[in-house]
Order: C-alpha cells, then structure tokens, then sequence
C-alpha cells in the first residue's frame, strides 16, 4: 500500500466536508447492532460481534444487501433510529463534515410493522441534537427500495406527506441490476410535485445506461456512485456539460467488488474528465471506514495531492441541496481551511 505525505493526511483529515451518499442504516456498527438486539428482544443468527462482523466479506453488492437488511431487523423503536444516527453524527464531527445528506429506507422498516412515524422521529431528534451538540448539519434523503414494485413506493411516498418539511429528495438503491431506473419514472414525477429533490444509485454495477435513464426517465440532480459511466464518452460528456454530480463511494467499491484494490479505483480519472466527482462513505460500518478514512485510503492508493482535495471537498458543497447561501457559507470555510493550512 502506498503511503500518504503525513502533511497531505492532516489536511485531508481537517478540511471541511459535506456527505452526500451515506445510508444510515449502514452506519450501524456490529457493536450497536447487538445492543439494540438485546434492548428490543431481537434474535440474531450471529453469536456475537465477532461471528458477525468476521461475516463482512462480499462479493458484490446483493451479498451485502442480504447482511444489511437482517442488521436493520433490530431497528423497531424511535430511540432505536436515533442512537444509530447520532453515532453517525459524532463520527461526522471527528471526520470534519460539517454537513450530511443521509439516505434511509423506509420501506426496510414498514415492512416489518414499525411506523414511518418512528423512523422520522428518532431520526429527526438526532438531526437536532447533532445540530446543538455537534455543529453538524444535515438533511434527509428518502430512498426507494428498487427490488420492490412501484406500488410500494407510491405508498411509501404517500406515507411521507406528513414530513415534506422534514425530508429534502427522495433516492433509489437495493439492487440494481434488473431493476432499471425507468421503474420509477412514474413515483420520481410525482415525488418532484411535491417538490422533493431527487437522486439515484446508478451505475455501481449497472450499465451507464442505467445512469442515461436515472437523468432521463427519473430526472434526478445527482448520480450516487456512477463510476461506470467512464464506459461511455458520449455520456462522460453530457455529465461535464450538465455538471451532474457523481457521489463516489471508494471502500464501498472495493468491498463489493467493483473494482479489484484501491489502485484500480478509477476516481483520479473522473476527476480528470471534468467530473463533479466527491467522496462518501456509503454504508461505513460494513465497508471499514467513515469519510477520512475514504479520503486517506483512495488519496495513497491513487497519489492523489492538495488541489484534488480541495475540489473534492468543493465538489461536495456545490452538489449539495442546501441554498446557495449556505453553499456560499461552507465554501468560504474550505476557503478560510486552505489560507490557514
Ligand atoms: N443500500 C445500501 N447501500 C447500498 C449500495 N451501495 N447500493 C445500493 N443499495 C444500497
Ligand atoms: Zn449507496
């Protein structure tokens, strides 16, 4: 493994960052898992944090999906999705994002009897309290589980009407090849009514089609992962002209298998086409580690230096769904950041 210039690492490790593409419930640490189990009386088919935790290795992304799903069954209560979000939140802090967009999955939860209410309650109370305590700002983001019908999503978005003012865009995930983005064209327009941003993996391990369809058919602002787009010039192009931002999950490629090692990640070269390209994290409890350790770990495999940081983090803040005054106001922080270091 290359080595990362110790100056570059405390640079990258303090500068300010926004998360755009992480899943709270991937964020759910073996150890919480347990004590959760145990509050709510949960059954779990590991022993212990170390039976599961040694169960972390995928070969692709339905492999991980299977785990993921059966970590979030311990999930039932309010406090249950506040506990999780604010270990979240208090990792944010000690990696420098001072703003995160956060993914969840109702639907993971409704299915199994706990009310939309819950999860918007206990994740709210730790918007809140990461806002007083932390300093961290964020948003939530609602995604559709994309191996369900699109009934299912309907009625997800219907449940979600009482909390337009809580939740800022809608997303897609779960598995993604098969289950093409024009899926969802229908409950993506109707999301866009109610005036929900929108977003959507495509082109983690689908076709760059399927990132042609989420712009064309779903009409969304951003494309979470996208690294398969470099397969494609025409649509390299269109997402430079349109300045489509790609929200890159590197540890996450590299466990689910997109690409080989880190080396091979083929963030420098998006990067150089003139990609809005950032870092994220992802599902950061299941892939071995939170932003800095993303930025640390893709920056000495890659060689990447100062001004690709930079970018990146200014990339994070200009593809963010905040108003632009506030973009404004965290821009002038990395600014501030970079005279002082
Ligand atoms: N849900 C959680 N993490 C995901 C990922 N990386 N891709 C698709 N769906 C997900
Ligand atoms: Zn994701």
């Amino acid at each position: 493994m290359n080595t990362l210039d110790p100056a570059l690492e405390k640079f990258l490790r303090g500068l300010p960052k926004a998360e755009l593409h992480i899943h709270i419930e991937g964020s759910l640490e073996p150890e919480l898992i347990f004590a959760l189990a145990q509050r709510n009386g949960v059954k779990l088919d590991y022993p212990d944090v170390d039976s599961l935790r040694a169960a972390y290795a995928f070969s692709d992304l339905q492999s991980f999906l299977d785990i993921y799903y059966a970590g979030a069954s311990v999930l039932l209560k309010p406090a249950d999705f506040h506990d999780m979000a604010y270990a979240y939140f208090e990792r944010a802090r000690a990696d420098n994002v001072i703003h995160a967009e956060l993914f969840f999955d109702p639907q993971t939860h409704t299915e199994r009897g706990v009310p939309f209410a819950a999860v918007m309650e206990g994740l709210k109370s730790a918007q809140v309290k990461a806002k007083a305590e932390l300093g961290v700002d964020s948003e939530l983001i609602m995604c559709f589980l994309r191996h369900l019908d699109e009934d299912a999503a309907f009625e997800t978005l219907e449940l979600a009407k009482p909390y337009l003012d809580d939740i800022i865009g809608v997303g897609l995930d779960s598995a993604e090849v098969g289950n093409p983005p024009e899926k969802f064209e229908r409950v993506y327009a109707a999301a866009r009514e109610l005036g929900l941003r929108s977003v959507a993996h495509a082109g983690e391990e689908g076709p760059p089609s399927y990132i042609h369809g989420a712009l064309d058919a779903l009409k969304v602002e951003r494309i979470d992962h996208g690294v398969q787009s470099l397969k494609d010039p025409a649509l390299v192009e269109r997402l430079v002209r349109e300045q489509i931002p790609l929200t890159v999950c590197p540890l996450s490629n590299i466990k689910l298998c997109v690409f080989k090692q880190m080396a091979d990640h083929n963030l420098r070269e998006l990067l150089d086409a003139g990609l809005v390209a950032t870092i994220n994290s992802d599902d950061p409890a299941y892939f071995g580690g939170y932003m800095n350790q993303n930025f640390v770990e893709t920056f000495a495999a890659l060689g990447l230096n100062r001004e690709h940081a930079i970018t990146l983090a200014e990339n994070s803040f200009r593809g963010s769904f905040v108003s632009a005054e506030r973009k404004a106001g965290y821009l002038a922080q990395v600014e501030a950041y970079c005279a002082a270091n």
